[in-house]
């Protein structure tokens, strides 16, 4: 007998997602995509700006309809939001008025977790990300880095079982990028959850993933690369780039996302 395959975390199939326009008609962002995420993968998602990849997360996290195809989470289609993922949008998304605790215990309160023992998983929390000095610290008293530790930290804390990930560490200086890669990969090591990570640092997506998709610049982005990354682990996000493998897989994805690049970049040229 054979046991059957657990089924993907994400599976986005045949999707496409339209915007109405102001004044009528509308805009096709994605259309076509397909995209499995098995349980435990880390998927990095490259594009040209404007061509979706926030859309595509917005949709696997429930928050925009598609106009066509499939969202399904582990098995089943979404309908509403997805609980079983947690979010690290491209803005700053910490509340001014709280301190860094706070902005993490806060996540626990869907759950009805009592307040006490929020704090002290916050706490914990906030250790494993390195700021057990920045506790009673107001976001505005934070670097940007702290700020992005903290927003892992608030998203971690609920323990979901996809991470979605947009431009985390966008941005960050490049040194601050390199260790928060490197404490990402640590804190997935510990616990595999699915990812699907968007970035537009080509170096960053194969330093962290398993797999390296490429969307096609829009209207009607699709997915036109999928590229497995050997790379063995661990890695160090900085030392991982001096690999030859490193070096053979980036110039083979570049030479397709650079055409895409180009594309979007004379669509803007010409308004
Ligand atoms: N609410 C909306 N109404 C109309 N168009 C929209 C809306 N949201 C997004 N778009 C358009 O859909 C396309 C995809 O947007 P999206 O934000 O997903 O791109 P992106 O790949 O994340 O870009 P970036 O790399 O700059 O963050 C863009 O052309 C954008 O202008
Ligand atoms: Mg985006």
């Amino acid at each position: 007998m054979t046991t059957p395959l657990p089924a993907p975390a994400v599976c986005l199939t045949e999707l496409a997602i339209a915007f109405a326009l102001k004044g009528g008609g509308r805009y096709t962002a994605v259309e076509g995509i397909d995209l499995a995420v098995a349980p435990g993968e880390f998927v990095a998602i490259v594009g040209p700006t404007g061509c979706g990849k926030s859309t595509l997360l917005n949709a696997t996290a429930g928050l925009v309809r598609p106009v066509a195809g499939r969202v399904e989470i582990f098995g089943r289609e979404l309908s509403g939001l997805n609980i079983r993922a947690g979010y690290l949008f491209q803005q700053d998304a910490l509340m001014p008025w709280k301190t860094a605790l706070e902005n993490v215990a806060v996540a626990l309160e869907p759950k009805g977790v009592a307040a006490a023992k929020a704090r002290a998983q916050a706490e914990q929390w906030l250790r494993r990300v390195g700021l057990a000095a920045f506790t009673e610290r107001y976001p505005h008293m934070l670097s940007g880095g702290q700020k992005k530790r903290v927003a892992l930290a608030q998203m971690l804390i609920r323990d979901p079982e996809i991470l979605l990930m947009d431009e985390p560490f966008g941005p960050l200086d490049a040194q601050t990028r390199q260790l928060m890669g490197n404490l990402l990969l640590e804190l997935w090591a510990a616990d595999r959850k699915a990812v699907m990570f968007v970035t537009h640092d080509l170096e960053e997506a194969i330093a962290l993933a398993d797999r390296v998709v490429v969307m096609s610049a829009g209207p009607a982005a699709r997915i036109i690369g999928d590229f497995r990354v050997e790379l063995p682990r661990p890695r160090d996000i900085a030392e991982v780039r001096l690999e030859p493998a490193f070096h053979h897989i980036h110039k083979e994805i570049w030479s397709q996302l650079r055409v895409e690049v180009q594309k979007a970049y004379a669509q803007g040229e010409a308004g």
